[in-house]
């Protein structure tokens, strides 16, 4: 039988992604059985891994994949990345309402919640392997695109988790409450450089820390508290194949993975707060 207690629990914050709820007096959808339902009479099926798909139509090309996701899963599961997890842990502060877009499996809100059983999280993605996972995590789980406008009521949340996935300063400012912030983790350059080197991976483009400060800045969303996560850790080839094969690179011909592998990991973890507490 399906647990719906995580998805009552989010229902607050949902909203009907084609009518946004307008006109009627209560906006959130509420669910009956297995449907999400809004007021205005439009209604989304609980699919019966647990997710909703709120997105409506096809994912994009860069959605990530099954095979993408079992990855992830099982590097994440690994330990290795940690350090980030409590990093964006510490970061969340006393948030109550939390959503992570471009979840993935929802590690890292999954790693949040463990510790604060009172706050309520909702894991979001555009790809529906991921939705599928993150629910069988036992979170609440929706498919939706970031860049085609969350399904989420404005100023509903307090931390927008972002977790090397794309971002949209403009909705997360949106959806935040006034005081709210969005907890935003990116590589820097030097992010598994001799790898992408050895392996012939993509490169981190460089320019992402001002422009992020910006873009957020010109969303009304202040840069606050930053930590740099840097470490090294040792990795079997399995581990190593999983970190490539969870990525873009997944889409792209590179070298295999061969033997233990010492990898340099460097991560910014930067919190931006919404103006009006
Ligand atoms: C590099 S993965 C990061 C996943 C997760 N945050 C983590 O670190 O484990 C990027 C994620 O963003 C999702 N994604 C890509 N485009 C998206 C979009 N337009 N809207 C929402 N999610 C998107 C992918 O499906 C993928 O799960
Ligand atoms: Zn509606």
């Amino acid at each position: 039988m399906t647990d719906f207690s995580a998805l009552d629990a989010a229902c607050p914050l949902l909203e009907c992604p084609v009518c946004r709820g307008r006109g009627a007096a209560e906006v959130p959808l509420v669910r009956h059985d297995r449907q999400l339902a809004c007021p205005n009479g439009h209604g989304f099926d609980i699919a019966r891994q647990g997710y909703v798909n709120l997105a409506g139509g096809a994912p994009p090309a860069n959605a990530d994949t099954a095979p993408m996701i079992d990855a992830r899963q099982r590097f994440l599961d690994s330990g290795v990345y940690e350090p980030i997890r409590q990093a964006v842990s510490h970061a969340s502060d006393a948030a109550h309402w939390l959503v992570e877009v471009g979840a993935g499996t929802g590690w890292y809100l999954d790693g949040v919640l463990t510790h604060r059983r009172d706050a309520v999280g909702l894991a979001t993605d555009v790809s529906v392997a991921a939705a599928k996972r993150a629910a069988r995590s036992g979170l609440a789980s929706v498919v939706a695109d970031t860049w085609a406008g969350l399904p989420i009521r404005s100023a509903s949340v307090d931390a927008v988790l972002c977790v090397f996935a794309p971002r949209s300063a403009a909705e997360f400012a949106r959806v935040l409450a006034p005081g709210g912030r969005a907890v935003v983790a990116w590589p820097t350059p030097r992010h598994l450089a001799a790898l992408r080197e050895r392996l012939g991976l993509l490169n981190v483009a460089t320019d992402k820390d001002e422009q992020l400060v910006t873009q957020f800045g010109e969303a009304g969303l202040n840069p606050a508290d930053r930590e740099l996560v840097e470490f090294s850790a040792e990795c079997t080839a399995q581990q190593v194949a999983d970190l490539v094969g969870m990525g873009p690179n997944a889409f792209h011909d590179h070298a295999p993975a061969q033997g233990p592998t010492t990898i340099d990991v460097s991560v910014e973890v930067g919190t931006f707060l919404r103006a009006g507490a």
